[in-house]
């Protein structure tokens, strides 16, 4: 009798364990997630500002990978990840607007992936800027806490 529960507690201690290593992971991959939106991102910002000279093919992989970035960073906040090893700066809004999170990152997904077929810089800025502003900038004002300093 004793030595099942003691078992039943082994078992739960580690569960417990386990899902504290799982949502410390989210953190780190939520993050290089969207290090990597960060990263594609980057070039077609130099594109609009004539600092990196343009190109049609760049534009429709970078615009991919920051779409398929965006779909791997949005199933990367479970319940209760506000807090891991590492430092998080999600803020506790996401899982109370969870509905809206979501469809923050739908918008931006939507907005990245309307770059992919920019057929000049005109087209790259009007596109580049609605992702920057109204995907980005908007879910991290919304949904991300200021940098620790
Ligand atoms: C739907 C919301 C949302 C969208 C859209 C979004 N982000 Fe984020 N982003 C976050 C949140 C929340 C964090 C904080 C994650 C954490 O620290 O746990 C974050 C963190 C980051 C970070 C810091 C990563 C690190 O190393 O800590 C970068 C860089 C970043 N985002 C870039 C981008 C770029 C570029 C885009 C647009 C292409 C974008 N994000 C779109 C919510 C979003």
């Amino acid at each position: 009798m004793m030595k099942k529960k003691i078992l039943a507690a082994g078992i739960a201690a580690g569960i417990a364990a386990f899902s504290v290593t799982a949502m410390a992971d989210a953190v780190t991959d939520r993050q290089a997630a969207m290090k990597e939106a960060k990263q594609n991102f980057k070039p077609l910002v130099g594109m609009v500002k004539g600092k990196v000279p343009f190109d049609a093919a760049t534009v429709k992989k970078n615009a991919m990978a920051i779409a398929a970035a965006l779909e791997k960073a949005k199933k990367l906040f479970p319940e209760g990840s506000e807090k891991g090893e590492k430092d998080s700066r999600a803020k506790p809004e996401i899982w109370l607007m969870k509905d809206e999170f979501n469809a923050a990152f739908d918008k931006s997904i939507r907005l990245a992936r309307a770059i992919e077929n920019a057929g000049d810089v005109t087209a790259l800025k009007g596109a580049v800027m609605a992702l920057g502003g109204d995907g980005c900038k908007a879910c991290h004002k919304k949904f991300r806490l200021p940098k620790k300093k």
